[in-house]
């Protein structure tokens, strides 16, 4: 099983999770367009969507399938999404494509988050992948001054603008150690948005998708 193999399997194995009815809160990421064109085979059986990112709800719809404005629901039932890396505590990293306020704001509304994503988005310690941190833009150069004090290197994405109308940073070379601690650290820095970790609210269901097949981490 190549790699978009393994994300088509994990993709597939999330409809188990959508009951008639449901409200269902959709991520972003190529991942999630596999969970996207899986659940456009059911779509007559979901209530609606709400999407965590404008070209999710533009794949959506280009399905037929409804998606609703978050403030017209009062709780999402299931949020499918992917991860750029995940912990076994089922800590996530976030926001490789830029997407990561919108999917914070679905995961906190949401009863259930199942996380989808192939193996190799397991790791032991986050921080490989560079840390998405979305920022007020007149605050990026002092927000990135805070965060090489926190022993990191930030990059500024150039050319990207996120749905928000924020800039990311990327952050290279941390090793976290402590992902909730991290993460709210973060959010103590004035003129972040969001920071990419998904610690302090992680998944309750990581889907992984292996050569062997899918696994169920809870
Ligand atoms: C989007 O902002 C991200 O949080 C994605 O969920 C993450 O980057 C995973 O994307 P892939 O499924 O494309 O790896």
């Amino acid at each position: 099983m190549n790699q978009d193999e393994m994300k088509r399997a994990v993709a597939a194995a999330a409809i188990e999770y959508i009951k008639p009815g449901m409200i269902v809160g959709v991520g972003t990421g190529s991942t999630a367009n596999f969970f996207i064109d899986e659940l456009a085979k059911i779509k007559g059986q979901v209530e609606t969507t709400v999407a965590s990112s404008e070209a999710s709800a533009e794949r959506l719809k280009s399905h037929g399938i409804l998606v609703e404005d978050l403030n017209m629901v009062d709780v999402i039932d299931v949020y499918v999404d992917g991860a750029d890396e995940a912990n076994k505590y089922l800590h996530l990293m976030k926001g490789g494509g830029g997407a990561l306020t919108r999917e914070k704001i679905v995961a906190a509304v949401s009863r259930q988050f199942v996380c989808i994503a192939d193996e190799s988005k397991l790791v032991d310690i986050m921080g490989k992948f560079p840390l998405p941190v979305e920022v007020i833009p007149m605050a990026r150069s002092y927000v990135a001054r805070e965060l090489v004090k926190l022993g990191g290197q930030p990059a500024y994405r150039e050319g990207f603008v996120t749905d928000n109308g924020n800039v990311i940073l990327d952050v290279h070379g941390l090793e976290i150690m402590n992902p909730v601690e991290f993460e709210n650290t973060l959010n103590g820095i004035v003129g972040i948005v969001t920071n990419g970790l998904f610690a302090v609210r992680p998944a309750d269901v990581l889907l992984l998708g292996t050569p062997d097949g899918v696994k169920t981490i809870t």
